[in-house]
């Protein structure tokens, strides 16, 4: 998919994605070899083969097999600089990076491990790239409760490296509400809190990750829609949504890019975002997204822009980071003749 220069170039922050899913085949083929795990496939083309899925269970499916191949602090560093080096050519100033530390500690790989590994990345991220960052650990819905409170205190001495906590996995059957004493520790903790819902489950869980878990962020969200009552109190909320197309698109939870909820999400006055989940397995990252909406929906360059702009507006971002990052994408966006929002 041809990425327009406008696209290519326009500022943005990316507020959706897991570091894990952006585990390109060749790089884990190489980890895995270096670590002798052994992987479901032997070439990059078996892999890709294998990427077919027809629901969010068939790719996690594949998603925690992949993951297996990752053991060390290297591994993860090696991981998350890839993703930087990726996004550094997509206009990428800052991201949000989820993580599934269970995915690894139920392997015996030490927290540790991952969180300096990752931590390391997100240094040369910035100091490579000139990329800001923050780190966001996800706890798995479909283990329980207990696991995840677990997790959580394990991650108490590495406050000052993890900014929030999410909720990720396998959404069907696992509401918001099974997780609400976790959050309620984290928020006490002091972690800003997110959580995937309204991918497969129903607006009910986007309505209980608002009102039970208080959550800052909708990840997909898409299924809010289906509550009109719902999508007008988090339009006049501001609540900010992360969205996925291309993942949307190839887990199924759409059947076609044409018919992908975001127009009805802006004109319902939803704070919508852009981004791109797992993009080795989806067939794109966070520019290939924006690049989706403009073909299928015909979304123009100024509603990407005020896109952009939400991004900065949603991200957890020190005030004067906000304001420089406002600030270049103002000026990028008069430099291509609209600037009625970009103040
Ligand atoms: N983990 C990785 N990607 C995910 C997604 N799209 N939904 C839920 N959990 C995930
Ligand atoms: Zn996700």
């Amino acid at each position: 998919m041809p990425v327009s220069p406008f696209i290519r170039a326009l500022p943005k922050a990316e507020l959706h994605v897991h570091i894990e899913g952006t585990f390109e085949p060749e790089l884990m083929l190489e980890i895995g070899r270096r670590n002798g795990i052994a992987l479901p496939f032997t070439t990059v083309d078996e892999a890709r083969a294998a990427y077919e899925f027809s629901s969010l269970q068939d790719f996690l499916d594949i998603y925690y097999q992949g993951v297996a191949a990752l053991l060390t602090e290297q591994d993860f560093c090696d991981l998350t600089c890839a993703y930087f080096d990726r996004v550094a050519g997509q206009g990428v100033r800052h991201a949000e990076i989820f993580f599934d530390p269970q995915a690894h500690t139920a392997r015996s790989v030490p927290f540790a491990t991952v969180c300096h590994g990752i931590a390391s990345g997100l240094q040369y991220a910035l100091q490579r790239h000139g990329i800001s960052s923050r780190l966001i650990m996800c706890f798995l819905r479909h283990l329980d409760e207990p696991d995840a409170l677990a997790t959580l205190e394990t991650a108490l001495p590495y406050r000052d490296m993890i900014y929030g906590v999410g909720l990720d996995s396998s959404e069907a059957g696992n509401p918001p509400a099974k997780f609400a004493r976790v959050f309620a520790a984290a928020r006490e903790a002091g972690f800003a809190c997110v959580a995937h819902a309204g991918e497969e489950g129903p607006a009910a869980y986007v309505r209980d990750a608002v009102d039970v878990l208080h959550v800052q962020r909708i990840d997909h969200g898409n299924r809010a829609l289906d509550d009109p009552v719902l999508t007008a109190e988090l339009a006049q909320r501001g609540m900010p949504f992360t969205v996925c197309p291309l993942s949307n698109l190839r887990l199924g939870v759409i059947d076609a890019l044409d018919n992908h909820p975001l127009r009805r999400m802006l004109d319902a006055g939803l704070m919508v975002t852009l981004n791109s989940d797992d993009p080795a397995y989806f067939g794109g990252y966070v520019n290939e997204n924006y690049q989706a909406m403009q073909d299928h929906l015909g979304i123009d360059d100024a509603t990407l822009g005020r896109i952009a702009r939400n991004s900065f507006l949603a991200a957890f971002l020190e005030p004067e980071r906000r304001n420089e990052l406002l600030a270049e994408l103002g000026i990028y966006c008069a430099a291509n003749g609209w600037t009625t929002w970009a103040s």
